[in-house]
């Protein structure tokens, strides 16, 4: 029988309401059906809600293999006691079956050892005339356990004829969408069916919502959008707001004067600046007499400092490429007013004209934060560093003094890079200096811990990635995009 004829046989079964299939096994039997088909069927009329099923565990009493043979034939000790030869037997030469047959002769004093012949032999007149086994395999067959009398039951189950098994029932009852007559099943909705308007004398198989599918071919984050995510993310986690970060041109004025950079820093230079032919100076100089402050804190100082003590001029007016996001902070410092305390951060591209390697590109990604408040110390920007580094995995991190013209003091971070072997500088930070904070008008006692991190760089070790080119352009391993999950810094290295 297929698995159609089961289904149409299990429907009909349900015809009379009320009435149920109590053991599907047992009704493939009776219908001569395999009981794999059945009990697919069964699975098939209730994905379509027209049968249900409840499954039992019963108890059940079968026979063993020495009870089977004691039915289909005779019992074990009635064909030895029949056949027992005259000289007796020796128990050594016998199976394990006949050894049971004999013990069992034994406990019934049909037979006994004799120690002189070390034999076993038949005692004198006894006689068998029934097969008592056999009629009680024969009656357990008919009614199984409850066929026998209690003793016998403890008879057939201390000599080990029959024994205990647990089975699966199956039972089947009408489902909500019983019908006698099963709809065929289609997979799809189609055009036809509902010009036809036949659409409801279908089943629509149903969906499987939980099958493994096939691996779309969609878009993946590049490697260094993922870093950046996760690290956007970070920074809300710890009550960070980010600033707005689209201005790719910048004016030297934003870029270098605003942070008290004096206009001679050779960072200025054709070298590491990119300067833009057109429009070549920035339009309009920003108002409120913040050029004129800064032009007043670089020529003669104030607040306790003497200046650079150098002609300012209006070198601050050329457009060039942004060559740090920090110009994006000192826009921020510029506006912030009374908003403090404030947390800041942004992730964007830089510019710096610099020669092309394996470590070196021309436009990279800055990680940019500060913190503005009063009371401010170095220990608290070492503390929120740690807190990010520690959040990305990185555990071991460590911080070098070093040179900023705008931040006193200032500290590099570097962490160990296992592909290079040595420890790799990851950024730089420091406490803006007074001079940058009073030019762009923060009172005196309000501090700026700052800092800029590589965006590229943990990249690179995350990933494993040892020239910066393969991961900018046609270069990039697109198998890279799409099968490497985000990685924690320190946790996965290769
Ligand atoms: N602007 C620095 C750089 O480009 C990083 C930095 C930011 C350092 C803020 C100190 C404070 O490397």
């Amino acid at each position: 029988l297929g698995e159609d004829q089961c289904c149409d046989l299990v429907l009909q079964a349900l015809k009379v309401p009320g009435t149920e299939i109590a053991d599907s096994n047992a009704f493939a039997a009776q219908h001569g059906a395999a009981t794999e088909v059945m009990s697919n069927a069964i699975k098939s009329l209730g994905s379509q809600d027209m049968v249900m099923t409840q499954s039992q565990a019963v108890i059940e009493w079968v026979m063993t293999e020495e009870g089977e043979g004691s039915f289909k034939h005779e019992s074990a000790e009635f064909s030895l006691f029949n056949r027992f030869p005259a000289e007796g037997l020796e128990e050594a030469t016998l199976s394990e079956l006949e050894r049971h047959a004999l013990n069992y002769l034994k406990s019934q004093r049909l037979v006994t050892f004799n120690k002189a012949t070390k034999r076993c032999m038949k005692v004198e007149g006894a006689t068998m005339e029934r097969d008592t086994t056999h009629e009680m395999m024969v009656r357990f067959v008919r009614g199984s356990l409850e066929a026998l009398s209690k003793d016998e039951q403890k008879d057939v189950q201390k000599r080990k004829l029959v024994e205990k098994r647990t089975r699966k029932l199956i039972k089947v009852v009408r489902g909500p969408a019983y019908a006698e007559t099963r709809k065929p099943t289609v997979p799809f909705l189609t055009k036809d069916m509902l010009a036809k308007g036949n659409w409801d004398q279908v089943n629509f198989k149903p969906l499987k919502l939980d099958a493994i599918s096939a691996h779309p071919p969609a878009g993946h984050l590049h490697p260094l959008m993922q870093y950046k995510s996760m690290v956007r993310r970070i920074f809300i986690s710890l009550g960070f707001q980010e600033m707005p970060t689209s201005r790719f041109v910048e004016s030297s004025l934003w870029n270098f004067d605003a942070l008290y950079q004096p206009q001679a820093h050779p960072c200025r230079d054709m070298q590491d600046t990119f300067f833009m032919k057109d429009p070549a100076l920035m339009v309009t100089m920003p108002a409120g007499g913040l050029v004129e402050k800064i032009k007043q804190m670089h020529e003669q100082g104030g607040n306790g400092s003497i200046g650079w003590r150098y002609h300012w001029k209006e070198e601050g007016r050329k457009n060039i490429m942004r060559t740090h996001t920090t110009a994006i902070s000192a826009r921020m410092l510029a506006q912030l007013g009374q908003n403090y305390p404030a947390k800041f951060f942004s992730i964007d591209r830089v510019f710096r004209n610099e020669t092309l390697d394996a470590t070196h590109l021309a436009e990279f990604h800055q990680i940019e934060g500060m913190v503005i408040g009063k009371g401010l110390t170095l220990t608290h920007l070492m503390g929120t560093i740690r807190q990010f580094f520690e959040k990305i995995g990185m555990h071991d991190i460590s911080f070098q003094p070093t040179y900023n013209p705008y931040t006193e003091p200032s500290m590099e971070i570097s962490a160990f890079h296992p592909g290079l072997n040595r420890r790799v500088e990851i950024g730089n930070s420091g406490i803006f200096r007074p001079e940058m904070l009073t030019q762009l008008g923060l009172p005196n006692d309000v501090q700026v811990l700052a800092w800029g991190f590589s965006l590229e760089r943990p990249t690179m070790i995350l990933y494993g990635i040892s020239n910066i080119r393969e991961m900018f352009g046609p270069r990039m391993d697109l198998d890279l995009i799409e099968n490497h999950p985000l990685r924690l810094l320190g946790v996965h290295t290769n």
